[in-house]
């Protein structure tokens, strides 16, 4: 997801979110996932409206997003691939396969490819350890993944 929106969208739409999950017993967390699945991440502007809203300071706002690896700072590419670095693909060359994958894209964790075509990030057991290493591109989860493989799979999204 790569869209633009403006102030007033961003707000409307926040603003909209909050009211549905506010109510929720620790709403900060739900309010943050809706917000990156309506705008792809979690835009600086909105940080101020959440605080408000909740009753929190803007740092606490902004240090709940920089400490949770699945927020985003910035849109997205038009295909995200995370790659496992948890323990059981590390030890079956997770991170091998994820310095593959930089060499690839030319990009580092949580960064874009300048054409805007794929963003590389981490994650923590996508729940397929028996298959080590795992990825999942787009939401589509692969497992023994190597790095012939993995340059197969972006070379077929990236076409
Ligand atoms: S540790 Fe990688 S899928 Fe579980």
């Amino acid at each position: 997801m790569n869209m633009r929106f403006s102030g007033d969208d961003l707000s409307s739409r926040t603003l909209s979110i909050i009211d549905d999950l506010k109510h929720l017993e620790g709403p900060l967390l739900p309010i943050l996932h809706a917000v990156q699945d309506a705008f792809g991440y979690v835009p600086d502007e909105v940080k101020p409206i959440i605080a408000q809203a909740l009753n929190l300071s803007r740092a606490e706002v902004h240090g709940v997003v920089s400490f949770y690896h699945d927020y985003r700072h910035q849109p997205a590419g038009r295909h995200v691939l995370k790659l496992c670095l948890a323990e059981a693909c590390q030890s079956m060359g997770g991170n091998e396969l994820a310095d593959s994958a930089k060499r690839l894209l030319g990009i580092d964790m949580h960064a874009t490819t300048a054409d805007g075509s794929v963003t590389l990030e981490p994650v923590y057991c996508l729940g397929l350890c028996a298959c080590a290493p795992a990825a999942m591109l787009d939401g589509e989860v692969h497992g023994r993944v190597d790095a012939n493989r993995l340059a197969g799979l972006l070379a077929e999204v990236r076409r």
